[in-house]
């Protein structure tokens, strides 16, 4: 048994407000338990989105009523709301800025770079601005980093091209730092046939669908190979329900925080990560990129040598599937704690909607 400190997620999509019927602040939080993930920073893109006090409003509320873990909310960056000068209370109250370069699941793609400019501009320099930029509006965002002298912090990193560009401006001193998500370490696009539903019968391909796309071969060695230019495994847990996904315009995205740390030590067991690589990247940079508080009475209880099959009929997250359906895995959360009580044990979920609670408060 190995004890650990409470993992923090800085990229979930928990769906509330807006489509519940996919996730929401009480389920999305009770997979984060069963997943060793105390903390998460929740995405801007639900429905409305969240791009002001009143919207930031709606899901804190909701997040109050619900969530069984900490958590904070971020703030889209909309073409209406560049103006962060002028609401000095606002953005202190999220998570931080979300920006959303490339055309992704919701209504927050900024096609102008006008727009994004006024962003990195305006967003206050000490709180963390996240962007959603591929490949080339990656090194857009990294050449606006640079010019106005801001931190970022680049979401689901996942090509060859993408890790060395931030590996070559990293060597420069320009204040960037990424995330990878277990997907893209642990599956290629060729893995897309493959993923199974629960009765293990081949799915659509819907299923695979996710974004920043599954990768090649190629593309997941590179990122194996410069684990040290990797700030922090994130899971962009995105739920959407099966019948969305195999339909005939699937959603993109994968649920992913009940699978990230089985998954990934999985990988410390075969000697492919260290478990210090694994805290580095989900309690000590994330809490320092975000400016997150500690969390003291937060422990992760890990049988390391329980070898079993994922099964997303085991899952707390409401969308009823996993693109790691079947996979063997060894290492399984058996018991969390949060501000000192039980949260989690054997499976259940032993603390109520309302326990988490919002660390930007
Ligand atoms: C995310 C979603 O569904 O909200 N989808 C995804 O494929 N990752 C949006 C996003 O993070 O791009
Ligand atoms: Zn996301």
């Amino acid at each position: 048994m190995i004890k650990l400190p409470g993992l923090i997620d800085p990229h979930v999509h928990l769906r509330d407000p807006g489509a519940t019927h996919k996730e929401d602040w009480d389920t999305g939080t009770s997979a984060a338990l069963a997943g060793g993930v105390t903390m998460v920073l929740a995405m801007p893109n639900t429905k409305p989105p969240i791009f002001n006090a009143e919207t930031l409003d709606l899901a804190l509320d909701a997040a109050k009523q619900k969530a069984r873990c900490d958590y904070a909310q971020f703030l889209g960056a909309g073409p209406d709301n560049t103006d962060w000068g002028r609401h000095k209370a606002l953005p202190l109250r999220a998570a931080g800025l979300k920006m959303y370069l490339d055309q992704t699941f919701g209504e927050l793609c900024l096609d102008s770079m006008t727009l994004w400019k006024q962003h990195f501009q305006h967003w206050p320099k000490e709180l963390p601005l996240v962007a959603h930029s591929e490949s080339r509006s990656m090194a857009a965002v990294i050449l606006m980093a640079a010019i106005y002298d801001r931190p970022v912090h680049i979401a689901h990193i996942s090509l060859k091209e993408e890790i060395l560009l931030i590996k070559a401006a990293k060597e420069r001193g320009i204040k960037v730092t990424c995330e990878v998500c277990p997907h893209h370490l642990f599956l290629t696009k060729d893995d897309i046939p493959s993923i199974v539903g629960a009765g293990l019968v081949p799915a659509h391909v819907g299923r695979g669908e996710v974004r920043p796309r599954l990768a090649t071969k190629e593309d997941v060695e590179a990122l194996w190979a410069n684990l040290d230019v990797i700030d922090c495994f994130a899971t962009d847990h995105a739920p959407h329900t099966l019948a969305e996904k195999d339909s005939d315009n699937p959603p993109p995205g994968f649920p992913g925080l009940e699978t990230a740390l089985p998954l990934l030590l999985t990988a410390v067991s075969e000697g492919r990560l260290t478990i210090n690589d694994v805290l580095s990247r989900m309690v000590t940079n994330p809490r320092r990129i975000f400016n997150l508080p500690e969390q003291p009475e937060a422990w992760v209880e890990v049988d390391e040598n329980a070898t079993y099959e994922i099964r997303s009929a085991e899952m707390h997250s409401r969308c009823g599937w996993t693109p790691f359906e079947s996979w063997k895995v060894k290492g399984r959360v058996t018991r969390v704690l949060l501000h000192g009580c039980e949260a989690f044990k054997d499976g259940k979920i032993l603390v109520e909607p309302g326990f988490g609670r919002n660390v930007r408060a």
